[in-house]
């Protein structure tokens, strides 16, 4: 496995893999690896010749009142992970390496980022499709990971994929749990003890709301209610949306049919949590 700290090295690289016919299977992180980032490397690694990851925490894609400083970074503990996935490359950039001055040019998302954690993190859409534009550029993989935790941004990233006309497949990869239903994710490090056992709370709900669709319920409202019920009984988390779209194209429905959505993100004392379940209704 080989580190690559430069856009100069990384693109010379890809190019000579290219050229030797080799398909790259490519994963974005901010990295504090988990177990979750590992599904995607082992996703690629049955897809790909070569497995690329990156680890770069994204200024563009934080607001101003958001962790940027505070992202949890463990580089040495990361790259042992991807070792074990048998990543052949990661790519680690500095800030100044991608961002050398100020952005001539960015990628704004016009849809389906005004709901869901687009509409109470204005502008991260928009760094998330520019950093992503950039990197793909890079790396020009055949393939590309994400992961469905974050299922709004692999709807957004199809947008842009589509649009922009990158020749990349995204593939996307179902959401790992820990044993009692959290979503994995960097920050849940950042839980109390009490929150952390309460924040099971946020998956047991998603699947009380899906029993309920199953069982004939059809109203956003009547679903949403429920589960806000239940968050709020079972934790100190202050709910910041419990929203249900269509998916991938997040418009809202008047009553649940289709492939839908349903999506929460709650707050904690010092970390915000998201979560969804997306189902395929008659
Ligand atoms: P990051 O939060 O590090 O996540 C990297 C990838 O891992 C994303 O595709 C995310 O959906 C996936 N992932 C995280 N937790 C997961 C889980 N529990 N199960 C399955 N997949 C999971 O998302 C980003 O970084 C950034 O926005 C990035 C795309 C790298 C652009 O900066």
């Amino acid at each position: 496995m080989k580190v690559i700290t430069t856009i100069d090295e990384m693109q010379t690289i890809m190019n000579k893999e290219r050229k030797n016919g080799k398909s790259i299977g490519y994963v974005p992180t901010m990295g504090f690896l988990h177990e979750g980032h590992l599904a995607l490397m082992k996703q690629a690694r049955k897809d790909n010749d070569l497995v690329v990851i990156s680890i770069f925490v994204n200024p563009l894609q934080f607001g101003p009142n958001e962790d940027l400083d505070s992202y949890p970074r463990d580089f040495e503990h990361d790259s042992m992970l991807a070792n074990e996935q048998h990543v052949d490359y990661i790519f680690y950039p500095s800030v100044k390496e991608m961002y050398p001055r100020p952005s001539s040019v960015t990628v704004t998302v016009n849809e389906r980022t005004d709901v869901l954690c687009g509409k109470s993190r204005p502008g991260h859409f928009d760094g998330v499709a520019t950093v992503l534009t950039k990197l793909f550029h890079i790396i020009l993989p055949d393939r590309a990971y994400f992961g469905l935790k974050d299922a709004q941004q692999l709807a957004v990233v199809e947008g842009l994929v589509n649009d922009f006309h990158f020749p990349i497949e995204i593939i996307p990869v179902p959401i790992v749990r820990e044993n009692d239903g959290l979503a994995k994710s960097s920050r849940n490090v950042r839980l109390t003890e009490k929150e952390r056992e309460q924040a099971p709370v946020l998956y047991e709900s998603l699947l009380h709301a899906e029993r309920l669709i199953l069982e004939g319920e059809r109203d956003p409202k009547m679903i949403s209610s429920v589960i806000e019920g239940m968050i709020t009984e079972n934790s100190d988390g202050v709910i910041d949306y419990i929203e249900m779209y269509s998916y991938p194209m997040l418009k809202e429905l008047p009553s649940l049919q289709g492939k839908v959505i349903i999506a929460l993100a709650v707050k904690f004392s010092n970390v915000r949590l998201i979560d969804n379940l997306i189902l395929n209704l008659e």
